[in-house]
């Protein structure tokens, strides 16, 4: 478990594939490609806008947790930065809004008495449809396991968060609501990391959806990005929120897991993204026969 490993780190709401699958994405213009075949297990690789950030890490052994100053290119700083991000999709996330971590510029972690460890971040966080990036800082706090509490994330950014997208929210809601058929979709993005344009605003929802499992899901442990929205179905509504059922997929890049969950959530322009019910489903082979928990 000591070996070292070099990691090239998705540093955004990552589209991401498992070492010999390859997912590639165009999305928004990222590239994303997971080499098939060749590399160690461990390895990923992405693109973001052309730009590529290696990051190293040596494993140290056994879950010793860092504390004090963190290598802002390491695990411990990543994961918690990681964290950040997903809690700025459940918050501001739409289907013109969507967040991703474009870099951690320091980090420090310490522990708070017996409670839990707390994180202190200085991240670039970057609007993914818009292309705008701003440094926040940030603080993240773990309880410990047996608390069973969730993640708490404190943020600090200023225009990021202003963005307008009210105008573009609109029209997709209407078109919508409106649509005398429900919208549907299969995988975004496809094997060859395509997806539709008018495709897109379904693909940033279920990816805004994935950050409240990766959120709720996430410990100091995981590194969670979204890989992909297997499929997406609108539901019919009477209120004025917009239901959608989806299924997505998503990496954990320290165990190289993809788990898949089923999600239902709703969107409003008004109402912004809630999920009322989110299941991890067995492995895919699985799929059919999980038993609906809620
Ligand atoms: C994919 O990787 C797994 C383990 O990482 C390996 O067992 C399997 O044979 C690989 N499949 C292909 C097609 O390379
Ligand atoms: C995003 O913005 C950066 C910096 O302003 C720029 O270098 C990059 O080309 C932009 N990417 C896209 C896809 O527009
Ligand atoms: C995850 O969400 C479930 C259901 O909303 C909640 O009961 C649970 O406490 C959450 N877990 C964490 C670690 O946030
Ligand atoms: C309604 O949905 C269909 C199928 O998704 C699409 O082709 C059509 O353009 C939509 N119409 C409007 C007015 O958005
Ligand atoms: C959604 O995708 C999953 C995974 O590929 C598949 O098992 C499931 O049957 C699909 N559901 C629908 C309704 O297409």
């Amino acid at each position: 478990m000591c070996a070292r490993i070099i990691v090239v780190l998705a540093v955004l709401t990552g589209i991401t594939g498992s070492p010999n699958v390859t997912i590639r994405s165009e999305a928004d213009s990222v590239d994303m490609l997971a080499h098939p075949n060749s590399v160690p297990e461990t390895v990923e690789e992405t693109e973001l806008f052309g730009q590529q950030e290696v990051l190293e890490e040596e494993e140290a052994a056994e879950d010793v947790m860092a504390t004090g100053e963190l290598n802002p290119n390491h695990y411990p700083a990543q994961r918690a930065a990681k964290v950040v991000q997903h809690y700025l999709n459940t918050r501001y996330g739409s289907p013109y809004r969507l967040f991703g971590l474009q870099r951690v510029h320091s980090g420090n972690a310490e522990d708070v008495a017996d409670s839990g460890r707390k994180y202190q971040l200085e991240i670039s966080v970057q609007e993914m449809i818009g292309n705008t990036t701003e440094k926040c800082s940030a603080e993240v706090f773990f309880a410990r396991e047996e608390q069973h509490r969730s993640v708490e994330v404190q943020a600090l950014c200023k225009d990021i968060l202003k963005i307008d997208t009210k105008a573009q929210e609109e029209a997709f809601y209407q078109q919508c609501k409106m649509n005398q058929s429900l919208l549907s979709a299969q995988n975004l993005p496809d094997s060859n990391g395509h997806i539709e344009p008018d495709m897109k605003p379904l693909w940033h929802l279920g990816t805004v959806a994935s950050s409240f499992v990766m959120l709720n899901q996430s410990t100091e442990n995981t590194l969670y990005n979204m890989a992909q929205v297997a499929n997406i179905t609108q539901l019919p509504t009477e209120n004025d929120q917009l239901k959608f059922d989806c299924h997505i997929l998503l990496h954990e890049m320290v165990s190289q897991e993809i788990v898949h969950w089923k999600l239902l959530f709703t969107w409003s322009p008004v109402g912004g993204v809630k999920v009322p019910h989110m299941e991890q489903l067995p492995h895919c082979h699985d799929c059919e026969r999980s038993t609906n928990t809620n």
